[in-house]
């Protein structure tokens, strides 16, 4: 092993045939070696690609000598003349030259890693996470992290044109009971206290309006202690911004210019703007989703009044306990075979739908799972409010709760598209859903909940319904979906501080509770607030969808596993009892050590 004398002039990935002659060095990680006899390849990594290097007859016999002991993995330093390669290799932008080596040095040497580190390798997850430094050497994991350093360059730079500041807000904050549950920090100075975590800067920068910044953004970290999902990691980071003296047109036009400019900077993808825009009782009527994916059709008909006086119990009884009969037409599904549409009758299971019931137009012939129940009049009544034809399969779903029927039909309708190819990852179907119901009522609590968050404005029109039916009431809310993934979130917010009172009120807060959660807000609106709302994207999700990869943990560097571990560090990890002694803190119950 060596200290390290040569300077690198060249990237690996960067050198081509108009450096052919020129006296060059790179540096990085051996790929992999070829030792042919008298040739030796050695394939050469680093963060931008691979070169050759060749060692043959003509290398100085110390230099031969030394790439004879480079195994894989093992870091280099090269010095040599770039020539022409012999056979070329049409696959790899460096694959016309090579480096005829005249200076060598071995840098560092390395074990035989656990897994090979190559693009798309078929490793078991936990084994790449516990070795993730390796994981990320790989070239798809690179450059998944050099977009997301791309779009928040992008992100930064569009913001701060438009004349937003970033500033940063804190980590160690006050737990508030809306939301997900936070991540509690003892505090040492304070025993018996907590900070928590924030799940978002939603306050702060409601307060940096107050404070008269204008527009706020943030590249931000936020943490929610929730279940983990692809799309969901229990810390994660946000774009977030603020406005102030806005509406709704105003943020979301900001948003779309933000949108257009990554896309178009760091994919040369031309999306169209402005997006179309959806209320949400429309989105869940013909899709079942609150965040619709709209490169498919499948959509939703209601067919409860249709089917209400059949003699087929899960037809007719949804319509007299309150709930419906809807279904999709899925055009082209006539060829699923009895097997897949049995796996996904066992789909919506796990919506909480008690069955699926379908029929199918297949080569001329019907075939049905309900058919024999109805007469051949409402039969045909079904599939023309379908319109089916030929080839089609009809899948239907109802249930006395109208939230099973939509989350087991919106989320059939993408799984019958991702089983019938249909979701091409290049094609960009941004949507606006807006019209949130501003409030929904926990039966658990007993009470209403924010949908959103409680600082969140209620429309205008629907102010008068506040009092009478909170349920109708809907938000100045808006969420940017891509694709069937709600890629951010954000609101108009309520400015007065008599309505944000009323809104604490409704939300079950007595006077007492809503100043000790939230006085520094209420207080706040006491000395001029200007009208403000903003938006979080989350940028996980933005680089998830930008580099076509099916997770999040794909694109951070360092990701949680399933249950909010991680494998690598070993965290979260148990603590002395000296520290727990300091912080006042008792540990009641312990996880046993697998
Ligand atoms: P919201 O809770 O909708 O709004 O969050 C905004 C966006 O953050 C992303 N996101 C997540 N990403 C990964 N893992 C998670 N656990 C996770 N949770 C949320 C989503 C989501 O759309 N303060 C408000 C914003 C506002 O009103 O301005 C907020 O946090 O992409």
């Amino acid at each position: 092993m060596e200290q390290q004398t040569l300077r690198r002039t060249h990237y690996c990935g960067t050198v081509r045939t108009e450096d052919i002659g020129a006296t060059i060095s790179v540096c990085g990680w051996a790929q992999r070696s070829r030792n042919l006899g008298g040739l030796i390849f050695i394939d050469l990594r680093d963060r931008t690609g691979i070169v050759q290097l060749a060692f043959d007859e003509q290398t100085p016999k110390d230099v031969f000598e030394t790439a004879f002991a480079v195994r894989g993995e093992y870091v280099l330093a090269a010095k040599g003349i770039l020539r022409e390669r012999s056979s070329k290799n049409p696959d790899l932008p460096t694959g016309d030259v090579e480096l005829a080596v005249t200076e060598i040095q071995i840098l560092s040497k390395a074990e035989t890693p656990p897994f090979e580190i190559v693009e798309n390798s078929d490793v078991n997850d936990m084994l790449r996470l516990k070795y993730r430094y390796l994981d990320l050497r790989r070239p798809d994991m690179q450059r998944a992290i050099l977009l997301r350093h791309k779009i928040g360059k992008v992100a930064r730079d569009y913001y701060d044109e438009q004349g937003f500041y970033e500033i940063e807000t804190p980590i160690l904050t006050k737990s508030t009971p809306e939301g997900a549950r936070d991540y509690l920090v003892p505090s040492r100075v304070h025993p018996g206290k907590f900070y928590a975590l924030p799940q978002s800067p939603q306050q702060y920068k409601q307060l940096l309006m107050l404070a008269g910044f204008d527009r706020y953004m943030q590249i931000v970290r936020c943490f929610r202690d929730e279940d983990l999902r692809a799309d969901r990691q229990p810390e994660f980071t946000q774009i977030d911004l603020e406005m102030s003296f806005v509406g709704v047109d105003d943020v979301i036009e900001v948003n779309e210019g933000f949108l257009k400019r990554v896309f178009k900077e760091i994919l040369d993808v031309d999306v169209k703007t402005p997006f179309p825009r959806m209320p949400w009782k429309e989105a869940m009527e013909r899709f079942g989703s609150d965040k619709p994916d709209l490169r498919f059709g499948f959509e939703l008909k209601d067919i409860t009044l249709l089917v209400k006086d059949c003699g087929f119990k899960v037809f007719s009884g949804p319509a007299t306990s309150g709930g419906s009969v809807r279904l999709i037409n899925v055009k082209g599904g006539g060829a699923f075979s009895r097997k897949e549409i049995d796996s996904l009758g066992e789909f919506v299971k796990t919506y909480k739908a008690k069955g699926l019931a379908w029929l199918k137009l297949s080569g001329g012939q019907r075939s049905s799972s309900f058919a024999k129940f109805l007469t051949e009049d409402e039969v045909d009544a079904i599939l023309a409010a379908a319109e089916a034809q030929d080839g089609d399969l009809v899948l239907v779903v109802g249930d006395s709760s109208n939230e099973i029927v939509f989350a087991a039909l919106g989320a059939l309708r993408c799984e019958c598209a991702r089983r019938m190819n249909l979701l091409d990852p290049a094609e960009y179907r941004f949507l606006w859903v807006t019209e949130f119901p501003l409030l929904t009522h926990s039966e658990e609590e007993n009470r209403y909940v924010a949908e959103h968050h409680p600082f969140t404005a209620p429309m205008d029109e629907d102010l008068p319904l506040l009092e009478k039916d909170p349920l109708q009431v809907r938000a100045k809310a808006y969420d940017i979906v891509l694709n069937g993934t709600e890629l951010g979130g954000g609101s108009i917010r309520i400015h007065q501080m008599e309505l944000q009172e009323k809104m604490f009120s409704l939300l079950g807060f007595t006077e007492e509770d809503a100043q000790a959660q939230f006085g520094h807000l209420i207080n706040a609106f006491r000395y001029g607030a200007p009208p403000h709302g903003g938006l979080a994207y989350g940028l996980d999700r933005l680089v998830m969808l930008m580099a076509g990869v099916p997770a999040i943990r794909d694109v951070i560097a360092f990701p949680k596993v399933q249950n909010a571990s991680e494998p690598m560090t070993a965290c979260p990890a148990a603590v002395d009892d000296k520290q727990l002694d300091e912080l006042s803190i008792a540990v009641t119950r312990k996880e046993e050590d697998e």
